[in-house]
């Protein structure tokens, strides 16, 4: 019955892991591909930018490919990408072209939210589209600042996409107090300002990834960002301006890094390095949080590039105990949590985490597919609103479904390696949003995970 069942799905061209336990330790260093939040930036700048820019270390995954096919669908030439080598040839603020296409997202909620801060600016109308799990999730957090600033864009009755967008001659600035700590919003509403007829300042409950900010300032515009009490900050800009054109090279995600960074933490006996990664502070709760556990995790040769700072991660396997998870944490840590909670499952004790309730929202509601998944394998977990309590211990393994989601896949594929049987996971195909080389990676460092 059960193989009947995996075959049909096979057939119908689902990609199926299956994680084998593995007896001896991981090694070697590897170069995970480049980050999805600064790629999609990259990719967007660089299009609105006058002259030419070049981008190397690009995401290649279908995420980025749909940012760049929108930009393309609207008028901008870019060859590439090839090997991560993206060039631009920018159109300037003002020159996008009316697309004659849906322009369609994919699974990105970054760059459907992104790009509607960009086209509700345009004088053209649009009309934004995603697949099963993107039409699912909500917009309105996008529209409703973006319709304050006089754009005329509009979700579905339930708020989530398509987002239809019809053109306007000018935008108002607006002065914004986000709702939740999002970057996709404050992305967007920063975005639309760069059009916007005066000074657009959004305020951030708690600190959240600032690849936008400094990204504009790669590309020569300014971005101003002032301190509030507390964690909360306030970042502006002046509409009017223009980029200029500029190189960049994009690091490895550390997002994908995470992945590896914990499989070497619970391996025993592991020592991998993780090569030229990103460890932007508004990205590098996965670190702070597993060093909080007992993790080994050290940086070498740091550097910065292109405003970004980067290094090559060293990280060895540890005895790892339990933590509760501060919520501060969870947006510096948004993307990393489902495999945070792999570590958590091979830990000593009780992990905890709460205030992490933006995870239902994601590519899956991830908290019910981490808890679904664990409780699956064989793992004690109690599920929350806004988190939930794991107690670490052995996993045993069995069948998880991945919910679509790229990132509950590659965090029970990992689990695989250290639980008593074999995981298998169903439904692996949006891999390729994010990590399309995850299998070859894994098994160059010493993971058995096949398809
Ligand atoms: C992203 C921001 C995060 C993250 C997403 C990428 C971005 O979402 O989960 O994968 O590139 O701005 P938030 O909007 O919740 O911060």
């Amino acid at each position: 019955m059960e193989s009947t069942e995996k075959l049909a799905k096979t057939m119908s061209h689902e990609l199926i892991y299956t994680s084998t336990p593995i007896s001896s330790a991981l090694t070697g260093s590897v170069r995970v591909p480049g980050d999805k939040s600064i790629s999609h930036r990259a990719v967007m700048l660089s299009s609105l930018a006058t002259g030419t820019s070049k981008i190397s270390g690009l995401l290649e995954g279908n995420d980025v490919l749909a940012t760049l096919g929108a930009f393309r669908a609207m008028g901008v030439e870019a060859e590439g990408p090839v090997n991560g080598e993206l060039t631009v040839h920018g159109v300037g603020m003002r020159g996008l072209q009316a697309p004659e296409i849906d322009l369609d997202m994919g699974n990105a909620g970054t760059a459907m939210r992104l790009m509607s801060g960009i086209l509700a600016a345009q004088q053209f109308a649009s009309k934004l589209v995603g697949d099963e799990s993107l039409s699912k999730r909500p917009m309105r957090r996008v529209t409703v600042p973006l319709t304050a600033m006089g754009a005329r864009c509009v979700a579905d009755e339930n708020g989530c996409p398509p987002i239809h967008i019809r053109g306007v001659d000018a935008l108002e600035p607006i002065d914004y107090k986000l709702p939740m700590a999002s970057a996709q919003i404050k992305s967007a509403v920063l975005l639309a300002g760069l059009f916007a007829d005066g000074r657009t300042s959004v305020t951030e409950p708690a600190p959240t990834r600032d690849h936008t900010e400094r990204m504009l300032r790669a590309f020569g515009y300014a971005c101003d960002v002032e301190a509030r009490n507390g964690l909360s900050s306030t970042i502006s800009v002046d509409g009017g301006g223009e980029l200029v054109a500029t190189n960049i090279d994009v690091p490895a995600d550390i997002s994908s890094a995470a992945f590896f960074l914990v499989a070497a933490s619970i391996i025993p006996e592991s020592k991998i390095i993780l090569n030229h990664v990103g460890i932007n502070p508004t990205r590098t709760g996965v670190i702070e949080i597993l060093r909080q556990m007992g993790g080994d995790v050290q940086f070498l040769n740091q550097r910065d590039i292109g405003g970004e700072p980067v290094a090559d991660i060293q990280v060895s396997a540890q005895q790892l105990k339990g933590v509760d998870i501060s919520p501060e944490l969870i947006p510096l840590a948004i993307d990393e949590i489902p495999v945070i909670c792999i570590a958590a499952a091979c830990a000593e004790g009780v992990t905890r985490i709460t205030g992490a309730e933006e995870l239902r929202h994601k590519e899956s509601d991830r908290i019910s597919a981490v808890v679904e998944g664990l409780r699956n394998v064989g793992v004690e977990v109690v599920e929350h609103k806004d988190g939930m309590e794991i107690t670490g211990g052995k996993i045993i393994g069995g069948d998880v479904e991945s919910a679509h989601d790229h990132r509950i896949a590659m965090a029970f594929a990992v689990a695989g390696a250290v639980a008593e049987q074999e995981i298998t996971i169903n439904d692996c195909q949006n891999v390729a949003t994010s990590f399309p080389n995850f299998i070859e990676l894994s098994t160059e460092l010493g993971l058995d995970i096949t398809i």
